[in-house]
């Protein structure tokens, strides 16, 4: 493996080390807090500070792992002198990446209802902003990505008014069925991709492919 292949794998790898364990505990904390208000179930009183305090890292390691992975498609299509647009793009780019960064870690820590709705807003638009770029293949696990990042930043937006409004508990349960499909979704389509995206050194001889025909060049040859 190449260091260009290290890259395209730490997304990932990211997702499965660190994302999935962190969805499995955010759920069973999730379900646990459910039984206790609803169904009056003797769990400790923690599991709802719990399940928030741990969800904060899962909404935020979520984001963080989409930033990366679309860095790294931007990065890595072209060779350095042959990006497109050039350093003056290139610092575009990095200048909006680096603002999404600092807004989603003001939205982590900030209180106040409109500054938490602004850092959302702009943390979501650097996320929709870097995935409009051309190097960017929007096919379903891109759009899966895109929701379920906007539905965690919606809930990390949302934790106070959850705690508080009977109506925002229904719709985070709501965003949160949704999100926990799309997760599912995500880990299926992802491992697909990764099933189809060839070793750096492997890319120019699986471009000579027919992708419609399903036929490579040499096998093409063999055929009857
Ligand atoms: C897939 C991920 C998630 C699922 C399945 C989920 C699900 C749930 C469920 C079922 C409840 C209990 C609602 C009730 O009592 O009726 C809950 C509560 C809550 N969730 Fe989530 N949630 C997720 C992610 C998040 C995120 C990203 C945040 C934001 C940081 C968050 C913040 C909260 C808060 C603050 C509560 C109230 C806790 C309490 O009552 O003490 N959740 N969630
Ligand atoms: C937490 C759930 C996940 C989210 C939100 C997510 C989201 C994304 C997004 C937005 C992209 C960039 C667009 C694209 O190239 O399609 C991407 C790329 C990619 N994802 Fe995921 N993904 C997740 C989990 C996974 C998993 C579990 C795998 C595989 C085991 C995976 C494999 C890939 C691959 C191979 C790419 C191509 C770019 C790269 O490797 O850096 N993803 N993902």
């Amino acid at each position: 493996m190449t260091s260009l292949d290290w890259f395209w794998i730490l997304h990932p790898a990211l997702a499965v080390v660190l994302i999935y364990p962190l969805l499995g505990m955010v759920v069973r904390l999730a379900w646990q807090t459910r039984q206790r208000r609803v169904f009056k179930v003797k769990h400790p009183p923690v599991v709802g500070r719990d399940h928030s305090e741990l969800a904060r890292w899962l909404a935020g390691g979520v984001v963080l792992i989409v930033l990366l992975a679309l860095s790294v498609v931007i990065a890595t299509k072209a060779s350095i002198g042959q990006f497109e647009g050039g350093v003056a793009r290139a610092a575009l780019l990095s200048l909006v990446l680096l603002g999404t960064v600092v807004s989603l870690v003001a939205l982590w820590r900030c209180r106040d209802q409109r500054l938490r709705l602004a850092f959302a807003g702009i943390t979501g638009g650097g996320v929709l902003g870097l995935g409009a770029q051309q190097e960017v293949w929007r096919q379903d696990h891109y759009w899966g990505g895109v929701a379920v990042t906007l539905l965690m930043l919606l809930s990390l937006a949302a934790r106070q008014e959850i705690l508080r409004d009977l109506r925002w508990r229904r719709l985070h349960i709501t965003a949160s069925v949704l999100a926990a499909f799309l997760f599912l979704a995500q880990g299926i389509t992802g491992s697909r991709d990764l099933l189809e995206i060839p070793l750096s050194w492997q890319k120019p001889a699986i471009a000579a492919c027919d992708f419609n025909l399903q036929q490579c060049p040499e096998l093409a040859l063999k055929q009857p």
